[in-house]
């Protein structure tokens, strides 16, 4: 079965091209995301890598770890960082998994065989300090993903996990916040001294709690 949100990410042990990962140990107390791709040397995977590389900087100041995981073996993942680096404008700064007996893949279900039965998909896993799953995401092989939209869920699921709000259509950090629904608005007053902005009973609106 696959896995579902608030499962316990599975733990493994693998071979990287920043050397031996056992996962769990590897995240610590930081938030992860783990992406898997379909094929080294290939186009579109090539493109998603570098935007990684050059967004590093907005993992780590969430406290974030990435690692990408593809199905081919170490020194292939060793030569196409070559690629890469020359043609993203980037210098490869982040773990890519050699899951050559797909452990990683078939743990995470990441082979969709309808798809295609060899390669794995484009799945992102974001996993919480806790180990657990807080976001699932899968792409086709023909859509690369827009790795700023990761960097926004991860300021929700941040924001969401430390204050009792949620975060509406197309939020970004500095934006306004929902009040969520089991809070009376007396509680909410209490809750939220910038005030709540009551347009419906279940719609209520306050200023991002955090900043
Ligand atoms: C790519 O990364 O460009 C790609 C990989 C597999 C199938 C199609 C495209």
């Amino acid at each position: 079965m696959s896995l579902r949100l608030g499962d316990v990410a599975p733990d493994f042990s693998v071979a990287t091209t920043e050397g031996p990962i056992k996962f769990h140990q590897w995240l610590g107390n930081s938030w992860g995301v783990l992406f898997s791709h379909p094929a080294d040397y290939t186009p579109v995977c090539t493109t998603e890598l570098g935007a990684v590389a050059r967004i590093k900087a907005g993992f780590e100041k969430r406290n974030v770890k990435v690692i990408a995981v593809s199905v081919d073996p170490l020194d292939s993942h060793l030569g196409w960082i070559k690629d890469i680096n020359e043609t993203q404008a980037c210098t490869m700064n982040f773990p890519i998994i050699a899951d050559e007996d797909r452990q990683v893949a078939s743990a995470y279900d990441m082979i969709h065989p309808n798809a295609d039965d060899k390669a794995t998909v484009r799945s992102v896993f974001i996993i919480g300090p806790d180990k657990k799953i807080k976001l699932t995401l899968t792409y086709p092989a023909s859509t690369g993903r827009n790795f700023a939209e990761i960097l926004r869920v991860i300021d929700s699921l941040q924001l969401t996990a430390g204050h009792k709000v949620a975060t509406p259509a197309d939020w970004h950090e500095g934006d306004d916040c929902i009040v969520v629904p089991s809070i009376s608005d007396q509680d909410a007053r209490k809750l939220f001294p910038k005030g709540i902005r009551k347009v419906k009973p279940y719609l209520r609106y306050t200023p991002q709690p955090n900043r």
